[in-house]
């Protein structure tokens, strides 16, 4: 699984870490103080950091010129993405898959829920909850499509197409995390409190998709993200299913499918960019590529485990949820759907680009394999998520 390991690993962190803009950015010029006016608070403990800290980022790496892609693709985005949206009241809606507490039958519902849990076993759980985690730091999805130059919501209420999909799109998600949240309270299974520090911490620490403000980049991730999480929740759903709770499946399948609906939309826009700029389009690809794409909650802590994202992924891999295979399955994948291989007339650096994307995923593979030739050592970890019983990893 891709990880990113420029992060500060210490726990509380450094104090005074900010951003370094790499390409020509307005950069904090220093504040300089006269001695006698200096201010008490400087010599004060920070009042708030958060748990994870992100050393270096990159913005604005778009030229300005290419804002006007997005701009001129206003109209296309409204016949070609939006129609990939469902009106609301098309939409399906967590209470439809939970038992409804305004109704008699409640609490014989509840109990049905719970037994049928009981059956499942930890590892499950940390992976469930994992998911619902990840989809509970919404908030930090719907910022890191805001920070997209060219197409981010400039008002919170803009009437573009990009916006109008940004919003809407979110509201979609929103009901995800809502759904495996209810459900897992429900269940009776897991230490809801110590997962509710978790979503908070997470959504306190953001996220570093590195995709520079640039849209070219965001594209290319969302893509990749709405695939795995499509790929994750089909997993959930399929265990469910060989468990016998079929409520359960229902709950992770519905939430597939629209991760898959999401990744058709991502997708679309991505091979418009690469009709309109292949050049542009393929660079941006191996560049996001070479970055390894992050998992969108690879900054999870929950005020204990300071490797919980490594471990929780290490589960589902262990359990087949979401695995390296599904991270270089995903990558050939998106390589054939732009037909990446097929493209005719690129620059010299283009088509070093559109060589290294097209031979990654068999190189992947490879070392994939030769890893898991090496044998590994089997170990446990307790998970504070379920009251920190041991989960093999
Ligand atoms: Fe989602
Ligand atoms: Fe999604």
């Amino acid at each position: 699984m891709a990880l990113r390991t420029s992060l500060s690993p210490s726990f509380p962190p450094m104090a005074n870490t900010t951003t370094t803009a790499t390409s020509g950015n307005a950069r904090k010029s220093p504040r300089v103080y006269m001695a006698s006016t200096l201010p008490k608070v400087e010599k004060a403990k920070k009042p708030y950091s958060p748990p994870r800290v992100v050393e270096l980022q990159v913005t604005h790496s778009m030229p300005l010129e290419k804002i006007e892609i997005f701009k001129s693709l206003e109209d296309w985005a409204q016949n070609n993405v939006l129609i990939h949206l469902k009106p609301v009241e098309k939409c399906w809606q967590p209470q439809d898959f939970l038992p409804d507490s305004a109704s008699d039958g409640f609490y014989d519902e509840v109990k049905e829920l719970r037994e049928h849990a009981k059956e499942i076993p930890d590892d499950y759980f940390v992976c469930l909850v994992g998911d619902m985690i990840t989809e509970e730091a919404l908030p930090t999805y719907q910022t890191m499509l805001n920070t997209l130059d060219g197409v981010r919501d400039e008002t919170g209420a803009s009437p573009t197409s990009w916006a109008v999909w940004t919003r809407a799109w979110t509201a979609e998600e929103n009901r995800h995390g809502d759904l495996l949240n209810k459900y897992l309270y429900l269940s009776g299974r897991v230490d809801m409190k110590q997962i509710e520090k978790t979503i908070q911490y997470l959504i306190g620490s953001g996220m570093d998709p590195r995709t520079e403000n640039n849209p070219y980049l965001g594209f290319i991730y969302t893509s990749f993200q709405e695939r795995a999480t499509f790929i994750s929740h089909g997993n959930t759903a399929r265990h469910a299913k060989e468990r016998g709770d079929l409520k359960l499946a229902q709950i992770c399948g519905i939430i597939a499918a629209d991760e898959k609906r999401h990744e058709t939309a991502y997708t679309k826009i991505v091979e418009k960019l690469f009709e309109i700029d292949p050049d542009g389009t393929v660079l941006a690809f191996a560049d996001m590529m070479r970055k390894k794409i992050s998992m969108p909650a690879h900054l999870m802590y929950d005020g204990r485990d300071d490797n919980l994202f490594e471990h929780f992924s290490a589960v589902a891999q262990r359990l087949g949820v979401y695995t390296a295979k599904d991270y270089s399955d995903i990558l050939e994948f998106l390589v054939g759907r732009w037909k990446v291989g097929e493209i005719t007339g690129l620059s010299g650096e283009a088509s070093k680009a559109q060589d290294y994307v097209c031979t990654l995923a068999s190189r992947i593979r490879r070392l994939e394999e030769r890893a898991q030739g090496r044998a590994k050592k089997a170990s446990t970890r307790p998970f504070s998520w379920i009251y920190d019983r041991e989960v093999l990893l």
